[in-house]
């Protein structure tokens, strides 16, 4: 038995029960993992209010981002896996679910680092002044205060009227039409969360996107389908990590068991950078 997070109904918080499971041992194709430190990223609240659908009841969340992620220690090797033994210290992002676990299987700051490692200039927007010295220490060049300041006329103001070649979109709702008006002639919008809820539809007729704009909802999991393309991927993550080209930031651990708490601080929006739950004896 180990102890894991489970969901059996959808609703807040509070509906993650700390339970006893049983992981059993590792079959064809397998390895079991005992989770050292397992990330939160919104998307593991969708799964537990219902914005995104669990297959089925009960189940153990975990992680999108990167998708359902942890480290871990390989415990136990099924018949058939080559490559990995007891005793290896793994990492894993991904489906299925089920990081939210002392055991289990395995069958915002990175992209303004990156960016601007690459050469782009890069606008930010945030909540409050401490974000707002976080994402200039990651490499913004400007940061605009979204909630006091009109970012539509100060991406215009910065860009001499021209607006930005592309917009990293994960707020969704409260900024997605400000984030279309940002955009230059046939600029490049990527949609890819929704933090304050899913934007309303566009639709193809509007202004908005009579610009030759390109709209696109991009899912991480989608470009790691083959295990070419998860290695070529993060291979470069892991690459640029070592070289310090980027940094990652974790700023809230909480224990595995107190995810709840994890979540309402996520939901009310008091974390910044990575959220990593550790098991307990981790
Ligand atoms: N497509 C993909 O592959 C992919 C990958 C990762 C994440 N996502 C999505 O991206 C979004 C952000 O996820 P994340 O993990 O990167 O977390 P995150 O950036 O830490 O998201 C939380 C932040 O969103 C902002 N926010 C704005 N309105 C909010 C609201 N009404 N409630 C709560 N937060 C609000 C807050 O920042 P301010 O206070 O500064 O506004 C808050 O700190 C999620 O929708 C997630 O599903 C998608």
């Amino acid at each position: 038995m180990v102890k894991a997070i489970r969901v059996h109904e959808l609703g807040g918080p509070e509906v993650r029960k700390w339970e006893d499971v049983e992981i059993g041992e590792p079959k064809d194709g397998e390895i079991k993992v005992k989770n050292k430190a397992i990330g939160l990223n919104f998307c593991d609240t969708y799964f537990r209010n219902g914005f995104f659908k669990a297959s089925a009841f009960p189940f153990t969340p975990a992680v999108l981002e990167t998708g359902m992620e942890a480290v871990g220690m390989v415990t136990a090797v099924g018949p058939g896996v080559t490559g990995r033994m007891a005793g290896d210290l793994v990492a894993y992002a991904g489906y299925p679910m089920g990081a939210y676990a002392e055991d289990s299987w395995w069958s915002g700051s990175l992209l303004c680092q990156w960016a601007n490692a690459l050469g782009a200039t890069v606008i930010g927007t945030v909540s409050t002044k401490e974000k707002a010295a976080q994402a200039k220490e990651d490499g913004c060049h400007h940061v605009i205060l979204y909630k006091e300041e009109d970012f539509v006329a100060l991406v215009n103001e910065i860009t001499s009227g021209k607006g930005v070649e592309v917009v990293y979109d994960s707020v969704g709702k409260d900024t997605f039409e400000g984030s279309l008006k940002c955009l230059k002639l046939c600029g490049h919008m990527m949609s890819f969360g929704s933090s304050s809820g899913a934007p309303d539809p566009v639709p193809l007729s509007s202004a908005l996107l009579l610009k030759s704009l390109s709209l696109t909802s991009p899912n991480m999991i989608y470009y790691t389908i083959t295990r070419d393309e998860l290695l070529q991927t993060a291979s470069e993550v892991f690459t640029n990590v070592a070289a310090g080209v980027l940094r990652v930031r974790v700023n809230h651990t909480y224990p595995l068991s107190q995810a709840a708490q994890a979540h309402t601080d996520l939901e009310s929006r008091k974390t910044s950078g990575s959220v990593v739950l550790i098991p307990d004896g981790s």
